[in-house]
């Protein structure tokens, strides 16, 4: 499942945003991936040893923890540190799969990688190419948001970044081991979850809804990790 959540930020906010990241420093993009995929890599990345770098990743996070389509989604359990990365022209990222694990480097813990998120910190009148392209079981899903907006894909789809051809495409990314491992079943629950409130919203908490919101919730109990 593809999940686009519009404006996790408004404009002003990625401004500010924008303005941090420029302070840098950016690194080699390659040195946060796997072997496999820092061949596909070609790309710089906000280093995590910047003094700004914490600040700047909770606030990545704290956005996406107070949507309610983030949490009803993805069902978080971890989420690993926001990164951002950078694409100028040239600048790619091939074809891969995500590390199914990852070590959250303020905890030592290793993270298992449901879902990847991208929340898109330049508008795409900025640059040209850099489209991120999913791959999955329903076929080629081309991505290019507004600034501020998120896009939620599976970790274990294929996807890459298209090479920039102008402009400059910047973005935060991160991981999210989510309380249901499967994501069928985790679209399932969403589903019912965004039918329930919709439900709500044209009758009210009638009995037979609040029924239904129990099955929501013991189902997350009998799938949940
Ligand atoms: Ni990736």
């Amino acid at each position: 499942m593809l999940l686009h959540i519009p404006e996790v930020f408004t404009k002003t906010q990625v401004l500010e945003l924008r303005r941090a990241l420029d302070a840098g420093p950016w690194v080699d993009g390659a040195s946060s991936a796997g072997p496999l995929a820092a061949e596909a890599k070609h790309n710089m990345q906000f280093s995590t040893e910047s003094p700004h770098y914490a600040a700047l990743s909770q606030t990545i996070m704290t956005a996406l923890e107070r949507q309610p389509l983030f949490v009803s989604a993805a069902l978080p359990q971890h989420i690993l540190p926001p990164m951002f990365n950078r694409y100028a022209v040239g600048n790619t990222y091939g074809d891969h799969v995500d590390n199914a694990i990852q070590m959250d480097r303020r905890t030592g813990l290793r993270v298992r990688t449901d879902i990847s998120v991208t929340v898109f910190l330049s508008e795409p009148e900025e640059y040209e190419g850099g489209e991120l392209i999913v791959e999955d079981t329903y076929g080629s899903h081309e991505v290019k948001l507004a600034a501020g907006d998120a896009i939620l894909y599976p970790s274990s789809s294929l996807h890459r970044v298209e090479k920039i051809t102008a402009g400059e495409r910047v973005a935060s990314f991160l991981w999210v081991q989510s309380l249901v491992s499967d994501a069928w079943q985790r679209s399932m629950l969403f589903n019912l979850d965004m039918t329930l409130l919709k439900l709500r919203s044209q009758v009210g908490n009638t009995e037979e809804i609040v029924a239904l919101t129990g099955h929501y919730h013991n189902l997350i109990r009998q799938w949940a990790d």
